[in-house]
């Protein structure tokens, strides 16, 4: 039997509830299933570890994860820690350094949830967003000078390879071919950033001409917004810098009905290292111990999860149970606007798993 090695990572907030949530889905659909296990290592690092030590995660940190299959992560972020320690010293320590440069979010209506637009009542919004997730605006070039002096200077400067934009865009076009409307949304700015941007668009007109079979068009970021709310029917696949979609993939979670729904996986597509999976929330301070944390994306994450190891049938048993249960509205935690809570979720997607066929 083949066992599956999964560095889980739950970090801070609902990050732990969340994470708890999903190792217990996967045991269960690993139980189902019968042909393959995991083997869970917990680590322990976040803002309660970086308190104790001053640093996020320990020095040999990503050597202890770098031999396992994939890594579970939940959220990092805490009240009294800056947003910039947390994420430079834990998530983008392990992104970056382990070139996860696709992150992929799908994003769609899943049944039983009500979608904040009108038009929408399922399949009229069913997108995938591509971001670029190693290099861009979160490339952390830059710096101040003259700290605290009125003459005070900083920058932050976007910085893009031919490389690393070819790589991106050329991975967004495969994703959009494996989907049956071959559609891809290059998204830019190249009006107003005249330098990067208009490589990007150089680039992506080069690429798409290996890809004759995708249809696709170029939106500039402002106008995508627009879009995605007056006409989401007329998006399939996106792909954008790592700021651009950033922003766009929140306000994609948002139309699809939670932030607590939303998956994401960073991944290294060459699987020279393990590729990352994690809901796209923080670690919701506001609710962070009341034991009401929607673990659906964590859930849905988990499907990505098992897609990437290469166990699509439990991928796909694991989406059925989600779905049979986001259909029942007893289900929905509040951000939903229901009562339930994340063990009433969690017993409900176990209990699906097992009566699944
Ligand atoms: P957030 O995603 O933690 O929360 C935004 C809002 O959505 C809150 O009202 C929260 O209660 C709600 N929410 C989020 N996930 C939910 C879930 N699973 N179930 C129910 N409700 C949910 O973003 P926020 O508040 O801006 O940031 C909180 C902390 O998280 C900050 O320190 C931030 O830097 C960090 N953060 C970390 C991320 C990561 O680790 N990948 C991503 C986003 C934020
Ligand atoms: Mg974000």
């Amino acid at each position: 039997m083949k066992t599956y090695r999964i560095a889980a990572i739950p970090g801070d907030g609902i990050g732990v509830e969340v994470i708890a949530a999903g190792v217990e889905v996967l045991q269960a659909l690993a139980g189902r299933d019968g042909s393959f296990d995991f083997a869970f290592d917990h680590f322990d690092w976040g803002s309660d570890y970086y308190k104790r030590t001053g640093l996020m995660m320990p020095d040999d940190g990503r050597e202890q994860i770098k031999g396992h299959d994939a890594i579970f992560f939940g959220a990092v972020g805490a009240p009294d820690v800056p947003d910039h320690v947390t994420l430079w010293g834990l998530r983008l320590a392990i992104c970056q350094p382990f070139d996860q440069y696709a992150n992929v979010r799908p994003t769609r209506v899943l049944p039983g949830i009500t979608s904040p637009l009108r038009s929408v009542s399922g399949p009229e919004l069913d997108w995938v967003i591509v971001r670029e997730n190693s290099e861009g605006e979160y490339a952390g070039v830059g710096g101040r000078v003259h700290k605290g002096f009125p003459e005070e200077v900083a920058t932050d400067v976007s910085m893009m390879t031919r490389s690393g934009v070819a790589r991106i865009i050329r991975y967004a076009f495969r994703l959009a071919r494996s989907r049956p409307r071959k559609l891809l949304t290059v998204v830019t700015k190249s009006n107003a950033q005249r330098h990067a941007m208009v490589m990007w668009d150089e680039i992506a007109a080069e690429v798409a001409a290996e890809f004759p079979d995708v249809t696709w068009d170029k939106m500039l970021v402002d106008a995508m917004t627009m879009r995605m709310v007056i006409k989401p029917q007329s998006i399939d696949t996106i792909v954008a810098t790592n700021l651009h979609a950033d922003i766009l993939s929140d306000l994609a979670a948002a139309l699809a009905g939670s932030l607590g729904i939303a998956p994401t996986a960073n991944l290294n597509p060459e699987r020279a290292f393990p590729s990352m999976f994690e809901p796209i929330h923080g670690s919701a301070f506001d609710i962070a111990g009341k034991g009401i944390a929607n673990p659906i994306g964590t859930f849905w994450t988990a499907t990505m999860m098992l897609d990437h190891l290469g166990e699509p049938a439990a991928s796909a048993r694991l989406m059925r149970a989600i779905e049979r249960v986001t259909a029942d509205a007893s289900f929905h935690t509040p951000d939903l606007g229901g009562k339930a809570t994340t063990r009433q979720v969690t017993d409900a997607v176990i209990a699906a798993i097992a009566g699944d066929n």
